[in-house]
């Protein structure tokens, strides 16, 4: 029976712990494993004896011998697999002292949203399992603050966790039949260390994300970007893959950074795509009919001027037919009037020969516009490669820009 003379005198049990160590936090199963020194003290009056007359104050007595208050933690998941103690202590005025580790598993609500900027907050709540506030009521020894930091200056193992905090509380809870019983809740909050995260997870994929937007810069025209960035996406998707470990896997909130590392890879991908559409307009373009002309006013005017690309000055074309020389062969004949035949007749011949060397020029000069056009391309091949790097600039701003947008948004989520 409970060890009262008295059955109405009711048995205060104090409870302490002292947080030992936090091995870990499972997000799958929402547990929060941990170490404490659980310590409860209670009053045996049958075990009174005078200390003069038995010359000891305190013996160790079998807890099994002895009536023990069934003090659970409400959240535990598992077996204590602790080592056990089998003593208890007791002091010649009655008063029983047992102390014992539990390795405590609590089930916890955990919330991975800022992974890996999280604080998770866990609760240990203590209870008699049947006695009720009138047999067994519950007390806390010293203050939320003495546990806070015993437990700072033993705490052995925190693994990725930091103790940041422990509070109490005392409830009295009314039961359905009308009587109440006494619980004790402590509250620890515990931070994860971000560091490792930062280091393996964030900056690579920071690194990444400025490589892809340093690619921009390559010239389209002479290099293939698109293979450049088909290399980035194959390695941050590698990359992906070898870190997947780190991520908690927990099916009911998909944390921030797994949205950040979407973000990076959906990035990569549409600068890729991006990129193989403007190499479509800059190589395939000589295919193509001229570009419509609200598109050439649109794009190559106003887009044009405000991504700093102008549109080029006309070239001057047919340079060649200015030649003076052309213009003297061609007054030649009508200068010289000569009366003999002699002369008729060499004028004769010059003006064949004349004849030969004009066909001679108009083939030359078809031949060389037929060669500068195959150099340059047509007028509308230009104009679309034009455009196509206009769009490109204006794609790379806006890249930029969203880019950094939703990283410093993330920043802000992670910060607040
Ligand atoms: C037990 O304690 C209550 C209140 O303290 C008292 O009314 C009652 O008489 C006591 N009973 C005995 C047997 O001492």
């Amino acid at each position: 029976i409970r060890p009262v003379v008295n059955m109405s005198v009711v048995t205060q049990v104090k409870i302490s712990f002292i947080l030992f160590g936090i091995l870990g936090v499972d997000e799958k199963s929402q547990v929060l494993t941990t170490f404490i020194w659980e310590s409860l003290e209670w009053q045996n009056e049958f075990t009174v004896w005078d200390q003069e007359e038995c010359g000891v104050e305190w013996i160790a007595v079998a807890r099994n011998l002895l009536w023990v208050p069934d003090i659970v933690i409400n959240e535990f998941m598992e077996k204590n697999l602790a080592p056990s103690v089998p003593y208890t202590y007791l002091h010649s005025s009655g008063l029983v002292y047992d102390g014992l580790p539990v390795r405590v598993v609590s089930s916890c609500s955990l919330n991975i949203y800022l992974f890996p900027f999280d604080i998770q907050r866990c609760t240990f709540t203590f209870n008699s399992y049947i006695h009720l506030s009138d047999a067994v009521q519950l007390e806390l020894v010293g203050t939320d603050q003495d546990i806070f930091q015993a437990s700072i200056n033993k705490m052995a193992t925190m693994g990725e966790w930091q103790l940041v905090g422990i509070k109490s509380e005392k409830v009295v809870v009314p039961t359905l039949e009308g009587s109440t019983y006494d619980e004790l809740r402590f509250f620890v909050s515990v931070r994860r260390h971000s560091t490792m995260y930062v280091v393996n997870l964030l900056i690579p994929s920071c690194f990444l994300i400025t490589v892809d937007l340093f690619s921009f810069i390559l010239p389209i025209q002479s290099i293939d970007r698109s293979l450049f960035k088909m290399t980035l996406v194959l390695g941050y998707t590698v990359f992906l893959l070898s870190t997947n470990d780190l991520l908690p896997n927990t099916g009911n909130t998909i944390p921030l950074i797994n949205v950040f590392l979407s973000l990076c890879l959906t990035m990569m991908v549409t600068s890729l795509m991006e990129t193989i559409f403007i190499t479509n307009l800059l190589r395939g373009s000589a295919h193509y009919t001229a570009p419509p002309r609200w598109m050439k006013a649109f794009v190559l005017r106003f887009l044009g001027r405000l991504v700093g690309l102008p549109p080029k000055p006309e070239p001057q074309e047919h340079l060649v037919f200015k030649n003076p020389d052309t213009r003297e062969m061609a007054d030649v004949p009508t200068e010289s009037k000569g009366n003999e035949t002699t002369e008729r007749k060499a004028t004769l011949k010059e003006a064949e020969t004349l004849q030969v060397l004009k066909n001679l020029s108009r083939d030359l000069q078809a031949i060389h516009r037929h060669v500068v056009q195959q150099l340059k391309g047509s007028p509308s091949s230009e104009d679309w490669i034009q455009i196509g790097l206009i769009i490109d600039r204006l794609l790379f701003i806006f890249y930029i820009f969203f880019t950094s947008v939703s990283f410093v948004s993330i920043i802000i989520i992670w910060v607040a």
